[in-house]
């Protein structure tokens, strides 16, 4: 029988477009209204650990709510596991991966082991880090005051502490991605519906495959 592994290499049909910026670019916001518009699958990586945190079950969830709260990125094994489990469960082909590949190590992670996956384009949400921490510590405040549970890393510390993370090992990862020619900038500081006006420009020049 294949290995999930194996699998993955003889399938070239996936489709991924990376979804990159800092902690508060809109990511999220951006993805779920592509998955509106267009259909793809979104899948955040940060998201994902998340919930193998929570799982009593996993064998990595002290790890990853370590690595979350100092604002460090959680070794590729284990976020690729996690995105390779999610792609084959859902049953698409063409999906939105965001907040991967974070670092080098993310990288080399996918290169090695997801070669066969196409990845026409790289959408970076560029945005400043006032306005990028002004959101974040905006989304803590309304979601305690509805009552629900913040984000272990949307505090001020953390959130250093992710900036810091962003500039230094993601940010050269958007540049490799710029010298191959695949990314889209596009400026995330206005509303979401300006900034998503924008977004289509790219998805509409991706057609369903
Ligand atoms: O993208 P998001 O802000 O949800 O990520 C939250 C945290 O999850 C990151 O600060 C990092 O600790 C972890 N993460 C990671 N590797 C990724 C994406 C997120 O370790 N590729
Ligand atoms: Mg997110």
């Amino acid at each position: 029988m294949l290995g999930v592994l194996e699998c993955f290499k003889r399938r070239s049909k996936f489709r991924v477009v990376f979804v990159l910026g800092g902690p508060g670019s809109g990511k999220g916001t951006m993805c779920a209204r592509i998955v509106d518009r267009y259909g793809w699958v979104h899948l955040s990586a940060g998201d994902l650990l998340r919930a193998e945190r929570k799982d009593p079950k996993s064998k990595d969830g002290e790890l990853i709510n370590e690595y979350i709260r100092e604002g460090m990125i959680v070794p590729v094994e284990i976020t690729l596991g996690l995105l390779k489990r999610a792609m084959e469960a859902s049953g698409s082909t063409d999906f939105l991966v965001d907040g991967f590949p974070r670092n080098l190590d993310n990288l080399e992670g996918w290169e090695t082991n997801m070669s066969d996956v196409a990845v026409p384009a790289v959408l970076y949400l560029e945005t400043t880090e006032a306005v990028m921490q002004d959101r974040i510590l905006k989304r803590a405040n309304e979601t305690k005051l509805a009552g629900g549970a913040t984000r272990s890393d949307d505090n001020v510390d953390s959130i250093k502490k992710r900036f810091r993370t962003y500039i230094n090992d993601t940010m050269p990862i958007i540049d490799k991605y710029k010298t191959d020619g695949i990314v889209h900038v596009v400026d995330s500081t206005p509303n979401p519906d300006i900034v998503f006006a924008t977004v289509c420009n790219l998805f509409d020049t991706l057609q369903p495959s």
